[in-house]
């Protein structure tokens, strides 16, 4: 008989952090992806809203829907026995308390999510604080908002000059403290991260910001090399090395786990 699976959970990426047991995370957007990642080992799966990039075709994420975000949750959930799912609450889901709730818990109802994730900084506490009233798990998200694609004028890195590094630890700690259970920290100097990782208790995974955060995440697509044009210089392309999607997955865990990746020349 083969020992039953046992679901990653939220306490235990708390674990974790305090052990120093790096958390391997990655998107997935459809079924097959998440039972692939998750026989894997993956702790973390994200229906990210960069489906809207790498699954719709868009140039940016700001078409995504609920709607969407449901769907492709319910295709992860069917398929996945041990990681724990995260789900993107999209652009405009979550502008009042009231409305965030209501969105998000159709992510976890009828989704089958057991996190939702959302992006910004301070303004966004209360919303944080009202989710997690509500018993909703909420991922914060600093750094690079890909949501705020036309205030930004693109995807670039943050908070390079100090007083920007200020607020972004800052926000953190307030998001923390309005109930936070977790902080995506993407595209920031990996000095900063390390920073933010070292102040926070919570779980911080990074994308674009070093080697020194909790646990690391990627879009899947990037790591198979399937990105349209030219890749940002965080991301590696595994399935070159590994010759498989499923070796890939199992390279970049690996990777992860025993802090290869990123290496030098990934981080900023
Ligand atoms: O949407 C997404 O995939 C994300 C990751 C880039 C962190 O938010």
């Amino acid at each position: 008989m083969t020992d039953p699976v046992v679901a990653v959970t939220l306490p235990d990426l708390f674990r974790m952090k305090q052990e120093q047991r790096k958390i391997a995370a990655l998107t997935a957007y459809d079924a097959s992806f998440a039972g692939i990642l998750d026989q894997a080992g993956v702790d973390v799966i994200l229906v990210g809203d960069s489906l809207g990039m790498v699954i719709q075709g868009y140039a940016h994420t700001l078409g995504v829907t609920l709607q969407d975000i449901v769907y492709h949750t319910q295709c992860v959930a069917r398929s996945v026995r041990r990681a724990l799912i995260v789900a993107d609450m999209p652009f405009m889901s979550y502008h009042s308390p009231q409305q965030a709730a209501e969105n998000a818990a159709r992510l976890v109802q009828q989704g089958g999510a057991h996190m939702v994730k959302l992006e910004g900084g301070r303004r966004r506490a209360e919303i944080v604080g009202f989710l997690s009233a509500q018993n909703i798990s909420v991922c914060a998200h600093l750094g690079l908002l890909p949501q705020s694609f036309h205030q930004l004028g693109g995807f670039s890195v943050q908070a390079r000059d100090e007083h920007a590094a200020h607020i972004l630890l800052e926000d953190a700690l307030i998001l923390q403290e309005a109930g936070a259970r977790a902080l995506v920290l993407e595209c920031i100097p990996a000095q900063l991260a390390a920073e933010v990782t070292a102040r926070l208790a919570i779980p911080v995974i990074g994308i674009g910001a070093g080697a020194d955060c909790d646990g690391q995440v990627l879009v899947t697509h990037d790591l198979l090399g399937m990105a349209q044009g030219r890749s940002p210089r965080f991301v590696k392309n595994f399935l070159a090395e590994a010759g498989s999607v499923s070796g890939a997955i199992d390279a970049y865990v690996r990777a992860v786990r025993e802090g290869r990746f990123p290496g030098r020349e990934h981080v900023f």
